[in-house]
């Protein structure tokens, strides 16, 4: 059905040399698995996209980017376009990601237009969602999760969003050591689905992939993958180690 996809998002870490060893040992680590049985993408920083991009050449594994701005060219000092991105050979792109929303401030809004940008600029977008700790405790992770759902793919055709993977990265797991649950993160990405199934029906609501994504390690992965909304992993920390990366690429299939 849906076909696993596991990514790593570098953040803001590695250097040029670090990043190629990196993803060298990545392409060594999964071997056959990436791309048969699971598609995989690394997300380095932007100015090592290039750089990674040669050392993934002719292996099966994808590069992704952590973020892109929605204009398409023009006077936006720092920013990066989606066509910039494809023409470094990304695939991928992160949208909305919880430390550019809470850190650096971006709104629903904003990211829209952003996944906006990066379908039309023929990169595949990764939406991410997720609650900080304080709305769970509120119990309002149904109505942000909801929110971010419908904001982030607000004006969105089905025939658009077949193209796009949702992460929930519950925040207050992100980088902490606190795993969501299984069974939390199964009832988060069932409601998710639920939603997409309302915004867009049931067939494409059933092809959509949904990752997970906080504080995954190779011991926790397989758990998580065996739930039943839960189609691939949004991974930090642990895939800037190419051994526990791999570890939970083959934990995925
Ligand atoms: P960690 O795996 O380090 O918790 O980070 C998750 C994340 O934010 C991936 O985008």
């Amino acid at each position: 059905m849906r076909k696993p996809f596991v990514a790593g998002n570098w953040k803001m870490n590695t250097d040029g040399h670090g990043a190629v060893k990196l993803a060298e040992e990545v392409v060594a680590g999964c071997g056959e698995t990436a791309g048969h049985k699971v598609d995989v993408a690394v997300c380095p920083p932007f100015v090592y996209l290039q750089q990674v991009g040669k050392a993934l050449h002719s292996s099966h594994i994808a590069l992704g980017a952590q973020d892109v701005y929605f204009e398409q060219k023009g006077a936006f000092t720092g920013e990066i376009s989606a066509a910039m991105l494809k023409d470094t050979g990304c695939t991928y792109v992160i949208c909305g990601h919880s430390e550019r929303r809470h850190v650096i401030g971006e709104t629903d809004e904003l990211i829209n237009k952003k996944v906006k940008a990066a379908l039309a600029g023929g990169l595949l977008p990764i939406l991410c969602v997720g609650e900080l700790l304080e709305q769970r405790k509120a119990n309002k992770t149904t109505d942000v999760v909801t929110r971010q759902m419908k904001e982030g793919l607000a004006g969105f055709s089905a025939e658009k969003v077949e193209a796009v993977t949702i992460a929930y990265e519950p925040v207050w797991a992100i980088g902490t050591g606190l795993t969501a649950t299984p069974e939390q993160a199964q009832e988060v990405h069932a409601l998710i689905r639920g939603l997409l199934t309302e915004m867009y029906g049931k067939k494409l609501s059933n092809e959509i992939r949904i990752q997970y994504g906080g504080s995954v390690k190779p011991d926790n992965a397989g758990e998580l993958m065996g739930q039943e909304d839960i189609d691939g992993l949004l991974v930090g920390g642990a895939s800037l180690k190419a051994d526990d990366f791999a570890a939970i690429v083959k934990a995925a299939v």
